[in-house]
C-alpha cells in the first residue's frame, strides 16, 4: 500500500471520529473543542495529516489533498448542522416551564376579622330571635339626635363630634337611629340587631378612628322588662366568651334610654401554662331600656310597649379576643396581619 492510500485511510478513520463527536457535542463550548481539535490550523489534526504531504510523491500529492478537502468540508458541514441545533434546542428549552422552580404561592381571600367577630355576634343573637336591620350611613339630624330624645344642644351634635354633610344631613355618629328607622315602619314585637358603619370627627389613634363598626341591638314589645334586658346580654356575653364569664350592669347615662347601664364582663382567661385566672372588668356595650320619649317619637304607646337597646363596638371586642392593642391594624390591609385570620388556609 503507498504512503497516500496509508493518508486517505488515516484521513477517512479521523472523519469518522471527528463526525461522531461532533454530532455528540453537548452544548456549544464542546463543539468548539471539537473543532479545534480536528480542523484547528495550528494543531488540528486533519492540518497534522496535510503537513505529512510533504513527504509524498508529487503525484500522488492531489489525491491526498483532494481527500483532505473533503473531509474538511465535510467536518465543517456537520459543525455548522450541530451548531444550529444546539442554539434551537436552547431556545426551545427556553419556552418550556422550568420544573425545577420555587412555586408560586396563590392568595385566598379571608373575612376581615372584625367582620368574623360581627358574624358570630350575629349567629348568637340569631339564635336568640333577633333578625337584621340596616339604615343609611347619610341621616338627618332627626334620626340621628332628636327621635333619639337627644336635643341639638348635646354635645354629641356638636360640631365638634360629628361630621356634617350640609343641608341638614350628617354621617351617622352611631347605630341607634336604626331603632328609630325601624319601629317607624313595623309594629312591635321588633327584635332587631343592625350592625353597620358610624363616623365621627376623632382622631386616628391607637383606640379611635374617624369611621368604625358599631353593632345596635333592640328589643321592643309588650312585657319586656329589666330582667329580660339582664338576661339576654348576660347570656349573650356567656355565649360570646365562655360559661363562666360574670356580667355586671353599670349605671350610665344615655339620652334615649332610661335607666342606661354600661355592661362590663370579667373574662376567665387560660395562661399558656395552663393555669385559669380572671381578667379585669372590661366595658363591652352601652345598653339601657328604651326611653318612653322614643317610644313617643315613633308612634309607640308607652304605656303598652316597652324594650330595651344596646350598643356595642366590634373592633373592640375583636381587638380583645385577638389581644390587639392599636386597633388601627384593622384598618392598615397588611395581610401579613390578615392572613392569620384566613379559615381553611390553602398552602
Ligand atoms: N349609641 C351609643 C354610642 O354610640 C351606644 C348605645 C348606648 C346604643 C346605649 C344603645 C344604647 O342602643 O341603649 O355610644
Amino acid at each position: 500500500m503507498s504512503d497516500a492510500r496509508t493518508l486517505v485511510d488515516t484521513l477517512r478513520s479521523l472523519e469518522a471520529e471527528a463526525l461522531e463527536a461532533i454530532a455528540g457535542a453537548p452544548d456549544p463550548d464542546a463543539l468548539e473543542r471539537a473543532r479545534i481539535t480536528y480542523l484547528g490550523r495550528k494543531d488540528g489534526r486533519v492540518s497534522g495529516i496535510l503537513r505529512g504531504m510533504g513527504a509524498l510523491a508529487a503525484e500522488e500529492r492531489p489525491l491526498v489533498g483532494q481527500e483532505a478537502n473533503r473531509v474538511k468540508q465535510a467536518l465543517e458541514a456537520a459543525l455548522e448542522a450541530r451548531e444550529a441545533e444546539l442554539a434551537a434546542g436552547a431556545s426551545a428549552a427556553g419556552d418550556r416551564p422550568d420544573l425545577t422552580l420555587p412555586g408560586r404561592g396563590s392568595w385566598r381571600g379571608a373575612v376581615h376579622p372584625v367582620n368574623q367577630v360581627i358574624e358570630e355576634i350575629w349567629q348568637i343573637f340569631r339564635g336568640m330571635g333577633f333578625t337584621r336591620a340596616r339604615g343609611p350611613e347619610a341621616e338627618t339630624e332627626w334620626y340621628n339626635f332628636v327621635a333619639l330624645n337627644t336635643p341639638l344642644d348635646h354635645p354629641a351634635a356638636d360640631e365638634q363630634d360629628t361630621l356634617y354633610l350640609g343641608e341638614g344631613l350628617l354621617l351617622r355618629s352611631h347605630t341607634s337611629p336604626v331603632q328609630v328607622r325601624t319601629m317607624e315602619r313595623h309594629e312591635p314585637p321588633v327584635r332587631i340587631l343592625a350592625p353597620g358603619m358610624v363616623y365621627r370627627r376623632d382622631t386616628y389613634d391607637a383606640t379611635h378612628t374617624p369611621a368604625f363598626l358599631q353593632i345596635e341591638g333592640l328589643v321592643v314589645d309588650e312585657g319586656i322588662t329589666f330582667v329580660d334586658f339582664k338576661a339576654t346580654l348576660a347570656e349573650f356575653a356567656r355565649r360570646f366568651w365562655g360559661e363562666d364569664t360574670r356580667v355586671r350592669f353599670r349605671p350610665s347615662f344615655f339620652p334615649f334610654t332610661e335607666p342606661s347601664a354600661e355592661v362590663d364582663v370579667k373574662r376567665v382567661v387560660t395562661h399558656r401554662d395552663g393555669t385559669r385566672a380572671e381578667s379585669d372588668w372590661i366595658e363591652i356595650m352601652g345598653a339601657g331600656m328604651v326611653d318612653p320619649n322614643v317610644l313617643e317619637n315613633v308612634g309607640y304607646d308607652p304605656e303598652r310597649f316597652t324594650g330595651f337597646a344596646f350598643g356595642m363596638g366590634p373592633a373592640r371586642i375583636a381587638a380583645l379576643k385577638y389581644g390587639i392593642s392599636d386597633i388601627r391594624i384593622f384598618f392598615e390591609n397588611d395581610v401579613r396581619f390578615l392572613g392569620q385570620f384566613a379559615v381553611g388556609r390553602g398552602a
